[in-house]
């Protein structure tokens, strides 16, 4: 076994995938040690999962912020180094047409809460590994560069409620109900800038049966959800999640690149 990893979490509500991390850490069927939780919302469930693990937890609710733009968004407090031109840059989570109050209004508050973020996480010590896990706000550029300070080796990872790119955003499992899906699933991704579209590090599915109601596939896709994040984030311990930039040439001479995530087998 090589040395254990430590492993930061942000969280917004119940956190059993939370548990099942804590868990596989505690079993050593993950190499790393939780470090600290995080959440954006006080008084939930994966907070009292952190207390009883003795782990450290804190708190930094995005409300405030957003509260306090709207009420005076010329003198709201922005973080020294932010940089609205440079988000604007960056971003894939607003259309090219989008509303400019709009968006401004979206990255200004969210890096402000985002500083508050990044100085808990400081303050805890250098962590190798951070995971979202039922963490329901999207990270902006600000967050995902002054985190990921080695652009070759992203170390943020989420889990997703649906068999990705089907799907992103609030409600996987409502979105794969409603459409009738005949298969749902998770999936566990690198982060990048836009929502639910970072590399893919492993996927699991479930069959759906006519029968099923919304909670039949949020159980069934909870369970897998349990297995699949634990068996990633081991693979990330041990050094085995690589990201790929692959070009391919089509007969017709045509060539075009993508990012792979290889998982390599174990020595
Ligand atoms: C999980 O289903 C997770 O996939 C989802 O929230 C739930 C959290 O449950 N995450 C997202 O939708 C992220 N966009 P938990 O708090 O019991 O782990």
């Amino acid at each position: 076994m090589g040395e254990k990893i430590r492993i930061g979490a942000l969280i917004s509500g119940g956190g059993t995938n939370l548990q099942a991390i804590i868990d596989a850490c505690e079993d050593c069927r993950i190499d790393g040690k939780m470090a600290f939780v995080g959440s954006d919302q006080p008084g939930v469930k994966g907070l009292e999962r952190a207390r009883k693990h003795n782990i450290p937890s804190f708190v930094v609710e995005y409300g405030p912020f957003i509260k306090s733009y709207r009420q005076d968004p010329a003198h709201f407090a922005l973080p020294d180094d932010f940089d609205f031109s440079e988000m604007l840059a960056k971003q894939h989570l607003f259309a090219d047409d989008a509303p400019e109050d709009r968006v401004r209004a979206f990255f200004c508050t969210r890096a402000a809460a985002e500083r508050r973020l990044l100085s808990e996480i400081e303050a805890r010590g250098p962590i190798d590994l951070l995971v979202l896990a039922g963490f329901m706000r999207n990270l902006t550029p600000y967050f995902i560069d002054r985190f990921n300070t080695d652009p070759g080796n992203p170390r943020i990872i989420n889990i997703h409620p649906a068999i990705l790119p089907s799907f992103p955003g609030v409600d996987g499992y409502g979105d794969t109900f409603r459409y009738g899906c005949k298969v749902g699933g998770c999936t566990v991704h690198f982060i990048d800038y836009g929502e639910d579209s970072g590399p893919i590090i492993g996927q699991r599915a479930f069959p759906i049966l006519e029968t099923d109601t919304l909670d039949d596939i949020k159980r069934k896709g909870l369970e897998q959800e349990w297995l699949l994040y634990p068996e990633c984030i081991q693979n990330f311990t041990r050094g085995l999640v690589k990201t790929v930039k692959m070009t391919h040439r089509l007969d017709d001479g045509q060539v075009y690149q993508r990012t792979v995530v290889t998982i390599a087998q174990p020595a």
